[in-house]
C-alpha cells in the first residue's frame, strides 16, 4: 500500500495553516460525497470492477506480439497515461534494449504532438514492417491524433503493407470517424467506455494496450486501483483521496492556488505529469454547477528532485505563499549505485561509500524539512516499491481525489469547455468546412517588433 504523510500540512510552522478541526468540519459533507460516488459509480470506478477491458486487450495478444514496436498516436488523456505507465514501470532505457533483453515485448513510442521534428524523429527510428500503430481518440476527431494517423497510414501504404494488419483503433464504441473507418474497413478496435473521459481513462484500453505490449502486468494495475478504492470507503482520516481533496481545497481557499508535485525519482516524475493534466483540466472551471462565474482551479506544477532543488526550490521557499507541495518518493529503487572511495578528501568523504538512493532520499527529506521551516505546507507519498500495484493505486487515489475536489468546488470535473474554442479556431484556420464563423479577425494595427 502507498504510504501517505499529511503531518506537515497541519504544522503550526505554516502561517495560516489548516487545522484538523477545519478538516473535520467537512466530514459530513465528504461522507455524503463518498456515498454518492459509491452509489453512482462514475465510469472510471466502474471500469476496474469489470474484466471486460482487460480481456479486450488480452484478446489481441497474438496480433500485438508479432511486432517489435508499438507507436501510440493520441494526445492529452489519450497519451499521458501511456507515457506515465511506460516510464514509471519500465526501465528508462527500455526502447534501447534488444528484443531478447525485452523478453520479446514491444518497444513503446508515444507520438502526442504534431511537431514535425518530433514526429519525424520517431518515424525515422522505427522499422515500419515491424510496427503496430495504436490510434487513440475517444472523439475520433482530434486534429493532432487524426493528422498523425493519416501520416502513419500513408507510410504503411507506401510500404505496400496492409493497413488492417498494422493498425488498432482505440475509440468510442459508436461515434467518430475512427469508428466509421474501422467499421468500413474491418480494422481492429478497442472500446473506450463511453462514460470515461480522456484524463480518467488510463485504466481503460487507452492505457492498457501499450502497457500490456511492454510486458506490464495490467491485472496488477487493477489490483492496486481496487486497494485505493477500498481506502476511499474508509472514514475521512483514513481516506487518502478524501484528505488530498479537502486539504488542497482548504489551502486553495487560503490563497494557495498552485499545487506542486515534486517527485524524487525520474520514474515517478511521469506520474506528476499525468496528475498535472488531471488536476488542471478537471478543476479549472469558469462556471460552477449552478451557472455562477467562479473561475476556480489550482495550477498544478510538476517538479523533479533533486534537479529542481537547483531551479525551483528557491522560489518555493522564499517566493509567494501560494503553493501546496506533494512529494513523491520510493523506498526501493530497481537499481542502486555505490559511490566509490576515490579520493582521500575530507570534503568528499560524506559521499564516498554511500549509495545514490540514500543521497536522493536524504535530499528529499532535507528539502521537505527546509520547506516546512520556510512555512510552506507539504504532504508526502511513499512508494514502498514502484510496481504495478502501487502505480494503479496512485492513479485511482488521484482520480477519486479529483472527483471529490470537483464536488467541494461545486464544479463539473468531467468536462473541458475551455478547450473547445481553441480547437474551433484552429479548424477555421485550417479551412475545415463548417467553421467559417470562427475565422480569427487579425488586428489591423499589430504591435510586433
Ligand atoms: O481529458 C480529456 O478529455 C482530453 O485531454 C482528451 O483526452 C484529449 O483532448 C484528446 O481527446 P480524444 O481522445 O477525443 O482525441
Amino acid at each position: 500500500m502507498l504510504k501517505f504523510d499529511f503531518t506537515n500540512l497541519f504544522s503550526n510552522k505554516v502561517p495560516n495553516n489548516i487545522t484538523l478541526d477545519e478538516v473535520k468540519s467537512y466530514e459530513n459533507k465528504i461522507n455524503q460525497i463518498i456515498k454518492e460516488i459509491d452509489t453512482n459509480r462514475p465510469g472510471f470506478v466502474e471500469t476496474i470492477f469489470s474484466r471486460k477491458w482487460i480481456d479486450s486487450v488480452l484478446d489481441l495478444k497474438d496480433t500485438i506480439f508479432q511486432f517489435d514496436n508499438l507507436v501510440v498516436l493520441g494526445i492529452g488523456g489519450s497519451a499521458l497515461g501511456n507515457i506515465a505507465l511506460q516510464n514509471t514501470l519500465k526501465p528508462l532505457n527500455w526502447n534501447f534494449l534488444s528484443k531478447d533483453e525485452r523478453n520479446r515485448k514491444l518497444r513503446i513510442f508515444v507520438i502526442d504532438n504534431v511537431d514535425p521534428d518530433f514526429v519525424a524523429s520517431i518515424l525515422d527510428t522505427i522499422e515500419i514492417r515491424k510496427t503496430l500503430f495504436n490510434v487513440i481518440s475517444k472523439s475520433g476527431s482530434t486534429a493532432e491524433a487524426m493528422s498523425n494517423y493519416l501520416i502513419a497510414r500513408g507510410i504503411i501504404e507506401s510500404y505496400g503493407l496492409d493497413p488492417k494488419k498494422h493498425l488498432i483503433f482505440t475509440t468510442d464504441p459508436e461515434k467518430g470517424v475512427l469508428r466509421k473507418i474501422a467499421n468500413e474497413e474491418n480494422i481492429k478496435t478497442l472500446e473506450i467506455p463511453q462514460n470515461v473521459g480522456g484524463r480518467f481513462s488510463v485504466l481503460t484500453p487507452v492505457g492498457l494496450l501499450s502497457a500490456y505490449a511492454a510486458g506490464i502486468n495490467i491485472e496488477a494495475l487493477y489490483d492496486g486501483a481496487k486497494i485505493a478504492y477500498s481506502r476511499f470507503l474508509k472514514p475521512l482520516f483514513e481516506n487518502p483521496a478524501a484528505l488530498i481533496a479537502i486539504t488542497h481545497y482548504l489551502y486553495y481557499k487560503k490563497g494557495r492556488n498552485i499545487s506542486v508535485m515534486m517527485a524524487y525519482s525520474n520514474r515517478l516524475y511521469h506520474l506528476a505529469d499525468w496528475y498535472r493534466q488531471l488536476w488542471a483540466e478537471s478543476l479549472g472551471k469558469k462556471l460552477d454547477k449552478d451557472g455562477n462565474i467562479v473561475n476556480v482551479g489550482q495550477t498544478p506544477v510538476k517538479a523533479l528532485g533533486a534537479v529542481d532543488q537547483h531551479s525551483q526550490v528557491q522560489l518555493y521557499n522564499e517566493g509567494p505563499d501560494d503553493k501546496i507541495i506533494t512529494f513523491l518518493k520510493t523506498e526501493k529503487f530497481n537499481r542502486d549505485i555505490k559511490i566509490p572511495n576515490v579520493h582521500d578528501e575530507e570534503a568528499l568523504s560524506y559521499l564516498q561509500g554511500k549509495y545514490l538512493s540514500e543521497l536522493l532520499n536524504n535530499e528529499q527529506l532535507g528539502t521537505e524539512s527546509a520547506i516546512l521551516e520556510h512555512g510552506k505546507p507539504s504532504l508526502k507519498i511513499t512508494f514502498p516499491v514502484i510496481d504495478e500495484v502501487h502505480v494503479g493505486e496512485f492513479f485511482m487515489h488521484y482520480e477519486l481525489a479529483t472527483a471529490i475536489a470537483g464536488e467541494l468546488f461545486n464544479i463539473n470535473p468531467y468536462d473541458q469547455p475551455g478547450v473547445e474554442l481553441g480547437k474551433k479556431l484552429t479548424y477555421a484556420l485550417m479551412g475545415r468546412p463548417g467553421y467559417d464563423e470562427y475565422k480569427i479577425n487579425i488586428e489591423e494595427k499589430r504591435i510586433e517588433l
